[in-house]
């Protein structure tokens, strides 16, 4: 039996997406009943049928922009008529470049389609929420392991439309008691379902490295370009803390279980990574082996904006969630693989 939490009906926006798809599945799998709130602007419908196979239980899908006036009325009654008693919010443009060149877009659709879900709660009277930040709201400066305590300062639009959430719904929890937060800042997510039925599905050419290590494997591109090997860490290149998309998932809904549990209210930021760093070259090497395939890459300069090195302090998710990240590197890579084999060409192959 799964285990009973107080908050058994989520409203789950982004839920066709990478991340979304596998907190889908781990709320299915743990007996909650979700609603889906996606647009689909960069996802694909295929990814909920495929939820609901590997799941089955019950999942309601609602297609609306939950940044689009016209459609909050939809979504307010829809979230009160499904008796929603929490959410996990996930929808979001998270293009680095593309919110540097579309600003207002970003701000539009980020900071919108959290106002129209906080309004939709408040209406349905579940005024507990875990949002997906990320630690690009951390600040270039840090000490590694970053805890939650370090500097805030993140380096373009798309890192300070989730900062500015962040303090949304810090002052919405201030306001109210009755409002229960947890920001849950994520480290670099990676992998798939080991089942290779979902994954991450880039529509265009990668931005992100694991995408296009698998996209080089599977020989939809010719070699990977490594952005500098002259950073201060070991081998030159740069180091991340990388997190399968399934310990991620179950992260978001032991803090729905914590938040559930919580007697007060208030807003929390939490780190959600495994605590370890590895380097491009680590990753490419780990890939090779998980996929037996050659993956040239050739070294390129240095990607404007990155940071040599970032990596979780993974103890404060452990100390209230109970949680920890529990795959190695070479799941995730074996999970990546196994999904863009079977899906070179993603949801739409
Ligand atoms: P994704 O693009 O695969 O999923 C986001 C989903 O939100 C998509 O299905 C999209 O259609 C939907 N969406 C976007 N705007 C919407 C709107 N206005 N109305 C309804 N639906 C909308 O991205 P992902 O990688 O699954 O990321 C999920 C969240 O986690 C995002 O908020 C992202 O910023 C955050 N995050 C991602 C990473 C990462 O590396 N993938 C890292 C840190 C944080
Ligand atoms: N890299 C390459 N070649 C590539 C892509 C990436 O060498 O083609 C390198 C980068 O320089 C970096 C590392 O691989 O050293 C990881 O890069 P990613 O783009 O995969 O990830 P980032 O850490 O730069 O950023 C990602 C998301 C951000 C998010 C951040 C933290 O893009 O939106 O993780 O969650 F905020």
């Amino acid at each position: 039996m799964p285990s009973r939490a107080e908050i058994e009906k989520v409203v789950l926006t982004g839920g066709a997406g990478y991340i979304g798809s596998h907190v889908a599945v781990a709320l299915l799998e743990a007996g909650r009943d979700v609603l889906i709130v996606d647009n689909f602007c960069n996802s694909h419908p295929e990814a909920v049928v495929r939820i609901g196979e590997l799941a089955p239980g019950n999942l309601e899908l609602l297609e609306r922009d939950l940044a689009d006036p016209a459609h909050k009325d939809d979504i307010v009654k829809a979230v009160c008529d499904f008796g929603a008693q929490g959410a996990v919010h996930l929808a979001g443009l998270k293009a680095v470049g593309e919110s540097v060149a579309e600003p207002a877009r970003y701000y539009r659709n980020n900071l919108g389609a959290t106002l129209t879900l906080i309004e939709a709660l408040n209406a349905a009277a579940a005024k507990t929420i875990v949002f997906s930040s990320s630690a690009t709201v951390y600040g270039e400066r840090n000490k590694n392991p970053v805890t939650e305590a370090g500097a805030t300062g993140p380096t373009n639009p798309y890192g300070r439309t989730k900062l500015f959430i962040e303090d949304i719904l810090k002052d919405v929890a201030a306001a109210n008691s009755a409002w229960r937060a947890v920001n849950l800042r994520y480290f670099n997510p990676v992998g798939a379902h080991a089942s290779g039925r979902i994954g991450e599905d880039p529509g265009d050419i990668p931005n992100n490295l694991f995408p296009f290590i698998a996209q080089v494997a599977v020989g939809r591109r010719d070699k990977l370009r490594v952005f500098g090997d002259d950073y201060p860490t070991r081998d030159g290149t740069g180091v991340r803390d990388y997190i399968h998309v399934s310990d991620l998932a179950h992260g978001h809904l032991s803090a729905l279980d914590w938040l559930a549990a919580r007697q007060k209210g208030g807003a929390i930021d939490v780190n959600l990574g495994t605590g370890v760093g590895y380097s491009v070259l680590e990753a490419v090497a780990a890939f090779k082996r998980a996929s037996n395939r050659d993956i040239p890459y050739e070294i390129a300069p240095r990607r404007t904006g990155d940071i040599a090195e970032i990596y979780a302090d993974a103890g404060l998710a452990k100390k209230l969630f109970g949680w920890r990240a529990e795959k190695t590197l070479d799941d995730m890579c074996a999970d990546h693989w196994r999904w863009q084999r079977m899906n070179p060409d993603g949801y739409r192959g």
